[in-house]
């Protein structure tokens, strides 16, 4: 990946003037497209993956490589963690990444690794794709637009028992597209805006393009969800955690997110 980012140009200067229109829209209306195949399958996968966890789940969406997803499962050792993206290209580079990350922890911190991995769940042959020490977390490709609705449903209109509580979803860096056509594109202006809300409302969303962090507030609002953005300076005490946000940073862009108040994972 080039180290030099462009930053992200639109004609739009301020909120998109259709959001509320469309945000309140999706909110009423059905999302009725067909679920692809692999998407459920990959839905499935996690399903058993967590069958016999009692514990927080965090849900890393559009996780690209994983390597947020990695991150997250050590920053959050007693909560399993799912990466999920698109791309079976990015997916498949995850290996590298998660092989990197864990040399260079081991060289710098070795004690909390074996900690973390003391404490992690896992699962061994269930194809989950994890790194060797740090298992308790799963990256599976998926369409988003139909995991969220499959998740929604599993979560909020089932009859279940569930035994495991999503505590949090991470959107780091989503795909702008800020052609003002592309409001629809966009996660907060697409139908299944209002299942992202319903699955777990403690969201926290990165971006290099501030618009999009205030459009996504601005949405969350109509379902009555407070969030606040902040800037974030990735440092060497706390370096950047997805390979979009190195690079954002390298090339000295600034970066937002937008985090829901006053909700949380345990530690
Ligand atoms: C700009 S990349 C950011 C990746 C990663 N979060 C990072 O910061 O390095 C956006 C990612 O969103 C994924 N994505 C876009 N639409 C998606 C969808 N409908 N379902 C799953 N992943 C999607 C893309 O495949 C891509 O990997």
């Amino acid at each position: 990946m080039s180290q030099q980012a462009r930053a992200v140009e639109s004609t739009q200067t301020g909120p998109h003037e259709d959001l509320l229109k469309v945000v309140n829209k999706h909110r009423v209306s059905v999302f009725k497209r067909p679920i692809a195949m692999h998407t459920q399958a990959a839905f499935d996968e996690a399903i058993v993956w967590l069958s016999d966890w009692k514990g927080d789940v965090i849900l890393d969406a559009c996780c690209g490589v994983g390597e947020s997803t990695l991150n997250i499962a050590q920053e959050y050792p007693q909560a399993r963690v799912i990466g999920v993206d698109k791309s079976i290209a990015r997916l498949q580079k995850h290996a590298h990444y998660s092989h990197k990350l864990r040399a260079d922890k081991l060289s710098s911190e070795e004690p909390s690794l074996q900690n973390i991995d003391a404490k992690s769940n896992c699962s061994g042959d269930s194809g989950v794709a994890n790194s060797a020490l740090i298992c308790n977390y799963l990256v599976l490709q998926a369409d988003l637009n139909d995991f969220w609705r499959l998740l929604d449903n599993y979560l909020n209109h089932s009859a279940r028992t569930i035994q495991w509580r999503l505590c949090k979803q991470y959107i780091l860096y989503p795909n702008p597209y800020p052609k003002k056509a592309q409001l629809g594109k966009r996660w907060h202006g697409s139908a299944v805006f209002s299942n992202i809300i319903a699955c777990c409302a403690n969201i926290e969303l990165r971006s290099n393009w501030k618009l999009y962090l205030e459009e996504f507030v601005l949405a969350a609002k109509v379902f009555d969800i407070d969030m606040k953005i902040e800037g974030l300076s990735p440092s060497r005490e706390q370096p950047p955690i997805t390979p979009f946000e190195r690079k954002y940073a390298q090339s000295n862009q600034l970066l937002w997110t937008a985090t829901t108040l006053g909700t949380g994972c345990d530690r």
